[in-house]
C-alpha cells in the first residue's frame, strides 16, 4: 500500500474515532450513570487495544474448538448512539433483554442499558471479557466467555450480533443457534440478513460503526408450522 493512502486510512479512522466517543459521550450525558462503566472501558482500550489480536498457540486451539478462522476474529465496535437507535427502532426498553453474540468489550451492552434493558454479552476471546467485564458489570450487564453457537437464547427478547467477519459456513451455524430464542423474538444483524425460513425482515437501516456505514437488518423469529 502506498504511503499516502496509508495516511488516508489512518487519518479516517482517527476521525471516524473522534466522532464515534463524541457522539457516545453526548448520548450518555442523558444516563450519567453509564459515563463511568464507559470511560472505564475507553480507558482499558488504550492500555490493550482490542483490535490487535495475536496468533498463538491457545488461540489456534480455541479456534479448533469452535471450527473458525483467525480471520473471523476481526475487531469493531457499534458506538452505544448507534445502538440506541437501532435497540429502539427494534423494540427494546425496560422489561427486555438483549443478548449480543461476540459481544468483544460490550459496548453495545451499555447501549441496551441505556434503554432499560437488561443485558448479556457472549464472548470467545477471554482477554476482551477479562479487560471488560468489570465497567460492564457496573453498567449493570453481564460480560461471559462463551461460544456463541452454545449460548443461552432462551431469556433473550432480542439478539444482535455484529457477524461482518464471520464466513458463510459459521453463520450458517449460528442461524442454528438463533432458532432456539423463543418466537417472536427480535434478531438483529450487520452487514448481512438472515436468509432462512422462520425470520421475517422487518427493517433495514444503515448506521455508523467504528469502521464506518453498515447496513442492518431487524428480523422477527417465528418457527415455521409443522406440517
Ligand atoms: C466485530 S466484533 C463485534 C463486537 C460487538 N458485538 C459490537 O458490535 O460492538 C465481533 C466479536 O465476535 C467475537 N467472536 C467471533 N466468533 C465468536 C464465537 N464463536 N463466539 C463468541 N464470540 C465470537 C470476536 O472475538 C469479536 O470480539
Amino acid at each position: 500500500m502506498s504511503l499516502p493512502r496509508l495516511i488516508f486510512i489512518r487519518v479516517c479512522v482517527a476521525f471516524l474515532e473522534l466522532l464515534t466517543r463524541f457522539a457516545d459521550l453526548l448520548v450518555l450525558l442523558c444516563r450519567p450513570w453509564l459515563l463511568s462503566p464507559y470511560l472505564g472501558l475507553w480507558l482499558r482500550e488504550g492500555l490493550a487495544s482490542p483490535y490487535r489480536v495475536r496468533r498463538s498457540f491457545e488461540l489456534a486451539r480455541l479456534l479448533n474448538t469452535t471450527g473458525q478462522h483467525f480471520n473471523e476474529l476481526m475487531y469493531g465496535e457499534t458506538p452505544v448512539f448507534t445502538g440506541v437507535w437501532l435497540f429502539r427502532k427494534a423494540g427494546l426498553g425496560k422489561g427486555g433483554r438483549l443478548v449480543d453474540l461476540g459481544a468483544g468489550r460490550g459496548r453495545t451492552l451499555l447501549a441496551a442499558r441505556w434503554l432499560g434493558a437488561g443485558a448479556r454479552g457472549v464472548e470467545l476471546l477471554p482477554g476482551h471479557v477479562l479487560l471488560a467485564s468489570g465497567p460492564v458489570a457496573k453498567a449493570g450487564a453481564e460480560l461471559v466467555v462463551g461460544d456463541a453457537m452454545h449460548a443461552d437464547l432462551q431469556d433473550a427478547t432480542h439478539v444482535f450480533t455484529n457477524w461482518t467477519a464471520l464466513t458463510p459456513e459459521t453463520r450458517v451455524r449460528l442461524v442454528e443457534r438463533f432458532r432456539t430464542c423463543r418466537p417472536g423474538t427480535r434478531v438483529l444483524t450487520v452487514t448481512r440478513p438472515v436468509e432462512a425460513e422462520g425470520f421475517t425482515v422487518l427493517s433495514r437501516h444503515r448506521l455508523l460503526f467504528t469502521w464506518g456505514m453498515e447496513h442492518v437488518w431487524i428480523h422477527e423469529y417465528r418457527p415455521p408450522a409443522p406440517t
